[in-house]
């Protein structure tokens, strides 16, 4: 019975320890990340661009409104009529919500936050992703019935998420960021 119970102590002990490391490596992919620039062609697994969207899908909003709608662009010559550049198999995220897309400020502020879900998970299943609202004048000017966009609804933020050149890490690649004590006070 000691023996049980003793057993019973180290697999909770380990699990512990197993438990917060994972966590840090939650953390790891938070502190690391950066907007990929070096995007190369190739498929993204589909159990990941899954559990890519999930991130999306579950991130917060104001009253639980989750006022978005992701649309997947996965067609070549379509994506590179929002990202010139986009390479074979990148795919383009893209989150609209209704209203204009510059005064629906929570709207707003509740797709950026799942544009930050989606670009972190990405990044912690090991592809590059970057955070673009360059295109949205475009998109919403010409491209909205080609994605299929429901009426009221315009294009407020995409993520591109695709496969990286492997020899660039996260410290080289990611610009500087000022320095704490130029962002953050206490009071
Ligand atoms: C709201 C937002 C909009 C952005 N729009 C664009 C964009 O239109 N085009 C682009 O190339 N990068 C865009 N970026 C990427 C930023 O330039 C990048 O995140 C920033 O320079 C930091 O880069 P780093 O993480 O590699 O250091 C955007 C990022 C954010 C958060």
């Amino acid at each position: 019975m000691r023996k049980i119970a003793l057993y019973c102590a180290v697999f909770v002990f380990l699990a512990g320890i197993l438990g917060a490391q994972e966590n840090k490596g939650g953390l790891q992919a938070i502190l690391n990340h950066y907007a990929a620039r070096n995007f190369v062609s190739g498929e993204i697994n589909r159990g990941d661009l899954d559990q890519i969207l999930q991130a999306g899908i579950r991130a917060p909003s104001a009253n639980n409104r989750q006022p978005w709608l992701f649309t997947v662009v996965q067609t070549t010559a379509l994506a590179r009529q929002i990202v010139s550049n986009n390479e074979d198999g990148n795919v383009l995220i893209v989150i609209s919500a209704e209203g204009d897309g510059k005064t629906n400020g929570r709207q707003i502020l509740d797709c950026a936050l799942a544009a930050q879900s989606i670009y972190l998970a990405a990044q912690a299943l090991g592809y590059g992703s970057r955070i673009y609202t360059g295109p949205m004048d475009s998109i919403n000017r010409n491209l909205k019935t080609q994605l299929g966009l429901p009426n009221g609804h315009n294009a407020i933020v995409l993520v591109r998420v695709g496969k990286v050149q492997g020899n660039v890490d996260a410290l080289s690649a990611a610009s500087s960021r000022a320095a704490a004590g130029s962002k953050v006070q206490y009071k």
